[in-house]
């Protein structure tokens, strides 16, 4: 007798249009924050040897290259800036004059409210030791960062960022307390409509390796103390709780494909929209593979984008984000 099975889930996979038909998950260029790197000092934009087709920006080519984003669809950056002289305290991160704070002054009056114009709210890359905040100095904490004085760091660059002209600032440094502080800080100068995009679940990962040729980070070890520990799950969905209590309006979870575990159980947990960040490993792994013929780099892209927002992402930074809105148009 032929085998003659009842169930035939193929049949909702044989054409192309059906299998549209009966997706669930879609992408849309709405889905897409694009972190784009500014520098100080330059001539001509540099390309990050690491991130083949992610460059380190002069205003102008900043300007040129969000206006080829927009027209393609992208509708979102997120801007990190790279300073030419760091010192101890990260000062260039909050001077209104600081690379970060022309770059977002820039994007603001050329774009105005058309694209969500998105701050990193960090000090690594202005700090000449490379941390997220201040160190202690003395006594036997010396060398680890201080939480609270680094706080009121934070406030004063979230502040001139908004000043500048930022929709968004996005605290990525994982000190306790940060988006309180911000929310605080904002409000007393009538930012109160300011968003606060909270890198909540942010691990220490090796996966960041390439961001720090981006942004000339001079550290030397890690950010054990202040980032969580890869082998922990239950703690990010207790930051999470910490940062929507403290009135984040947005929260992320990072990085991506290896966290989607994580991020599904946040997304599961939270009322407010939740964001992915597919780092720089990420793609630098994608773009060396495609780069040697390996792999066919716009499915892969599809493909993992895809993946994120299934497990729970609202919305996901990443380098690909133009490339992304374009694959969705062929
Ligand atoms: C720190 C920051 C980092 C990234 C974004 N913000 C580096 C780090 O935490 O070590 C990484 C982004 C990426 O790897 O693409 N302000």
């Amino acid at each position: 007798m032929s085998p003659n099975p009842f169930y035939r889930p193929r049949r909702l996979r044989t054409t192309q249009a059906m299998r549209d038909l009966v997706a669930e998950t879609t992408l849309a260029p709405t889905d897409f924050i694009y972190p784009m790197f500014v520098a100080e000092g330059l001539d001509a934009p540099r390309e990050i040897t690491s991130m083949p087709g992610q460059y380190q920006h002069t205003i102008d080519s900043l300007i040129a290259r969000v206006e080829e984003a927009a027209t393609a669809g992208v509708r979102c950056v997120d801007l990190f800036g790279v300073p030419l002289t760091k010192d101890a305290q990260g000062s260039g991160a909050f001077d209104p004059d600081g690379i970060l704070n022309q770059g977002l002054n820039a994007l603001r009056s050329r774009f105005g409210n058309d694209i969500v114009i998105m701050a990193d709210t960090c000090l690594d890359e202005f700090t000449d030791h490379g941390h997220c905040g201040v160190l202690i100095t003395d006594g036997p904490r010396a060398g680890t960062v201080d939480n609270d004085a680094t706080l009121e760091l934070y406030q004063k660059e979230a502040v001139s960022q908004a000043a500048a002209g930022a929709h968004v600032v996005s605290p990525s440094g994982m000190m306790d307390g940060q988006v309180a502080a911000i929310r605080q800080a904002l409000d007393e100068n009538g930012y109160e409509d300011v968003a606060i995009m909270a890198y909540s679940a942010k691990y220490a990962s090796a996966f960041y390796g390439p961001f720090r040729e981006a942004v000339d980070s001079s550290l030397s070890g890690d950010r054990k103390t202040y980032q969580q520990d890869p082998r922990n799950f239950k703690e990010s969905l207790k930051e999470v709780a910490l940062d929507i209590d403290e009135g984040a309006d947005m929260v992320m979870v990072k990085p991506g494909l290896p966290y989607l575990d994580v991020l599904a159980a946040v997304a599961d947990e939270v009322d407010v929209p939740v964001a992915c960040y597919q780092v720089s490993g990420e793609y630098s792994m994608i773009k060396a593979a495609a780069l040697n013929g390996w792999i066919d780099e716009d499915r892969i892209v599809t493909e993992s984008l895809t993946a994120i927002k299934r497990a729970g992402a609202d919305m996901i930074l990443t380098y690909f984000a133009p490339e992304a809105v374009a694959a969705l148009g062929r």
